[in-house]
């Protein structure tokens, strides 16, 4: 179809592959799209998503239109009833990608019952809702809306970023973050700093270069980056099993604990009662965006810290929630106040926050206070 916008077309291709993860490696690595090497020529920058949809499931309609979407929802169920629900996990894959919410609230209002697992990382199954535009030369009448779902065998990426990002650092040189989630704890910061007048009233406890502080689930290290570069923090217990990036690793002001935050808490407290000024080494900025099953237990982890005397009074805290249940905005807005209102029944906190940030994902929420 034409171009959606100057740099983004949605092309037609009739394919024997039935997984999108694996037919989206297949076209980037096709010699005609990316180009020979000789020539130069590239007939495509890059294919960002494929979706595979079935010939039969086409809808007239339009993905912006709620009433549509609800029809595109009951065309995908009826898909679906060929599965066993319990044995599935599934990601959508919408276009244009601004219909994914309603798509994901017709979802939610349609599956009450008998709600299906979706999990954009660790999933069987592709759903995949599109809109096809009306565009000159395919006759009058109506755009289409065209559904399938598909197995997936291949995992979508890693742990750390969204399979359409690319695994590269972000950014130039030396100064290049380390991961996509930099911008996020960047994001978060300026904000609370924005909205809190941080620097100026509160000018001891925030005063970034004396600093100490812990990044729980650090790894690759986008945040310790931020924080012992960036904001120049005095130390950063970067705490996770997994590997730092080396150029993380290395700074002298970051010292990696490889190992469950769990362990940390015990280790640090040692460690503090080791040394002599055991009050100037106290953590006075915790941050964590580990992954969790359940992100009530990014609370627990903070109070356990807390409880176990390694914070300092005042200990700001930046905490990412993931939901994982439920699809729509207003569900992920009532699972992360209720993580908020158990910190606020156990905890003595002030200017406590739930942002949206642009870096979060869609079913993600960063909670912040002191
Ligand atoms: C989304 S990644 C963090 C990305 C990181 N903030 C960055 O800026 O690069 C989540 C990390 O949480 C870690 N994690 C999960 N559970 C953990 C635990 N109990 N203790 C420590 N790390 C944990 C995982 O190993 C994973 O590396």
């Amino acid at each position: 179809t034409p171009a959606v916008t100057p740099h983004k077309s949605l092309v037609f291709l009739s394919t024997p592959r039935t997984d999108p993860v694996a037919l989206l490696h297949d076209l980037n690595q096709d010699p005609w799209l990316s180009g020979s090497r000789t020539s130069r020529r590239r007939n495509a920058q890059v294919v960002t998503k494929a979706y595979v949809v079935e010939p039969g499931a086409v809808l007239s309609g339009n993905l912006q239109n709620t009433v549509d979407c609800q029809r595109a929802v009951a065309t995908v169920q009826a898909q679906l009833a060929k599965l066993d629900p319990h044995a599935c996990s599934f990601r959508i894959h919408a276009f244009p990608p601004s219909a994914q919410s309603r798509l994901l609230a017709a979802m939610e209002k349609s599956v009450v019952d008998d709600p299906i697992r979706l999990d954009p990382k660790q999933f069987t199954h592709i759903l995949s809702m599109v809109q096809v535009y009306q565009y000159p030369g395919r006759g009058e009448g109506q755009d289409w809306i065209m559904t399938g779902v598909s197995p997936s065998f291949v995992p979508a990426a890693s742990s750390h970023e969204d399979p359409e990002v690319e695994d590269d650092k972000l950014g130039a040189g030396d100064n290049a973050a380390v991961s996509r989630a930099y911008f996020k704890l960047q994001e978060a910061l300026q904000r609370y700093q924005q909205d809190h007048n941080m620097t100026t009233t509160t000018t001891t406890t925030w005063n970034w270069t004396q600093a100490v502080a812990l990044d729980c689930g650090s790894a690759p290290g986008g945040w310790t980056q931020y924080l012992a570069a960036e904001l120049h923090c005095r130390h950063v217990y970067s705490v996770d099993p997994g590997a730092l990036d080396p150029s993380v690793q290395d700074l002298p002001n970051v010292e990696h604990l490889a190992m469950k935050l769990q362990q940390a808490i015990p280790w640090i407290r040692q460690k503090q009662q080791q040394e002599e000024q055991q009050k100037a080494a106290k953590i006075n900025v915790f941050v964590s965006d580990m992954c969790l099953h359940d992100m009530s237990s990014q609370v627990e982890f903070l109070l356990m810290a807390r409880d176990c005397g390694i914070l300092a009074p005042n200990t700001l805290f930046v905490l990412t929630l993931k939901c994982t249940t439920g699809y729509s905005q207003q569900s992920f807005d009532d699972q992360a106040q209720k993580v908020l209102d158990r910190l606020r029944s156990s905890s003595a906190t002030r200017g406590t926050v739930l942002y949206h940030l642009f870096s979060n994902r869609q079913g993600e929420r960063t909670l912040m206070g002191y």
